[in-house]
């Protein structure tokens, strides 16, 4: 990992110090006289705002306070003045991802915390299919999503909700790698049925598999064809991991190829629900801005609205806590123990996918016992027919737990 810019281990008083302080900047409904807004601080009847607690308790008093985040505040121009603290933290968990995980440059980036990773890969294909309607003339059916086999279903959903076309590429069953004969066979279809224009969804660790594509995976056989494209990265599981694996990767913002990448600290940062982060380069927001949205000081340009500031709040509190080095730590330290149950698999012979460096372990069907499957709830590719089962290595996945599990083969 390089040198972090922006990214800086804090300790606890500090960081309380910042998020109240933040707070404080945010204008205060009562005494701030604030008569034209829609929203107020949570219900007192309800979520008490006198317990003694809450003044070292941050994240809660940010819940209470109730900011809301509408719109996108990386742009120069204002945002909503009431809760312009609570944004500035948001800009800072936006700058620490962008520039100190995913190699951005500084200001080059905008962004928000989305309701999670699924809203985050819809806005980055609403935001390319717009551009390619605006600006290249391209009529909806001429614009397809195409990812792996592996990819998570938020790509199949974003094709449905956004009304374009969706393309599934073949993986190979042991390397998880896209298949480029079958890429070629679906490009193949996709422009005999009119597909024009592309929205790639690659992959940093896909859901069931932990498996890790490359840019050239698709764009070689796209500049074949010279169809223009979009390449949108989906790290909302692997976004936290793979850049502190020490593995390369081509699939950060230091790869002009590119264009925009979901993470999701509501997986491996174990933050609340509600934390998916959308990053894009700075000069394409612009195609989803609602003009339509003029009550709104800065217009809106995410695709869903009001959302809570706790949750920037929540992230960035875990991401200082930690800092660069023990984030690092704490990851190396799961991927570890992963290692050492796949070290146990592999001496008894059962056959399983582990991406270098990942922390999911994907065993093949029919070789752990019903029991096994049940006592450690490890989860299928398919309910119905399953051919793999999953082990993900979080943080309460401790050592005495592979140790019964290995115990247990
Ligand atoms: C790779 C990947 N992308 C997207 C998502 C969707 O995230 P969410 O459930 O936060 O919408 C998931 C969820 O498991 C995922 O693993």
């Amino acid at each position: 990992m390089k040198q972090a810019e922006v990214w800086q281990h804090l300790d606890k008083e500090t960081i309380k110090t910042r998020v109240f302080s933040a707070l404080e900047k945010n204008l205060p409904l009562r005494e701030g006289n604030v008569m034209g807004i829609p929203g107020s601080n949570l219900d007192p009847r309800v979520f008490y705002q006198d317990a003694p607690f809450l003044k070292d308790a941050p994240f809660l008093s940010s819940m209470i306070l109730n900011p809301n985040h509408i719109g996108c505040h990386t742009f120069s121009e204002e945002s909503e003045p009431f809760f312009a603290g609570t944004q500035e933290i948001e800009r800072e968990v936006l700058d620490i991802c962008s520039r100190d995980i995913l190699n951005g440059e500084k200001d080059a980036i905008d962004g928000y915390v989305a309701s999670g990773g699924t809203e985050a890969n819809i806005q980055a294909a609403w935001i390319y299919r717009n551009y390619f309607q605006q600006e290249m003339g391209a009529k909806a059916e001429e614009i397809a999503i195409l990812c792996s086999a592996d990819n998570h279903y938020s790509a199949a959903k974003a094709a449905n909700v956004l009304n374009i076309r969706f393309f599934r590429i073949a993986v190979d069953d042991n390397s998880r790698k896209i298949d480029q004969n079958d890429l070629q066979r679906v490009l193949e279809k996709a422009q005999s049925e009119g597909v024009r224009f592309v929205v790639v969804i690659a992959n940093m660790m896909t859901t069931m598999f932990g498996s890790v594509d490359r840019t050239s995976d698709y764009t070689i056989e796209l500049k074949k064809r010279a169809i223009p494209y979009f390449i949108h990265v989906d790290g909302a599981y692997g976004g936290f991991v793979y850049p502190f694996t020490g593995e390369s990767t081509d699939l950060d913002f230091s790869n002009p190829e590119v264009s925009s990448i979901t993470l999701d600290a509501h997986k491996m940062v174990q933050a609340p629900y509600g934390t998916g982060v959308f990053l894009i380069r700075k000069g394409w927001m612009k195609y989803v801005r609602s003009s339509e949205a003029s009550y709104v000081k800065g217009l809106d340009a995410t695709l869903i609205g009001s959302r809570s500031g706790a949750n920037a709040v929540a992230i960035w509190m875990i991401l200082t806590t930690y800092g660069p080095i023990g984030w690092q730590d704490k990851i190396r330290r799961l991927c570890k123990r992963a290692d050492r149950i796949a070290a146990a698999l592999q001496e008894r012979g059962i056959s399983f996918f582990q991406e270098k460096g990942s922390n999911i372990i994907t065993i093949r069907s029919g070789q752990l016992s019903e029991e096994i499957i049940h006592r450690f709830h490890l989860v299928p590719d398919d309910h119905e027919h399953p051919k793999w089962h999953k082990i993900v290595v979080m943080e309460h996945v401790d050592d005495a737990m592979a140790d019964l599990f290995i115990a247990s083969l």
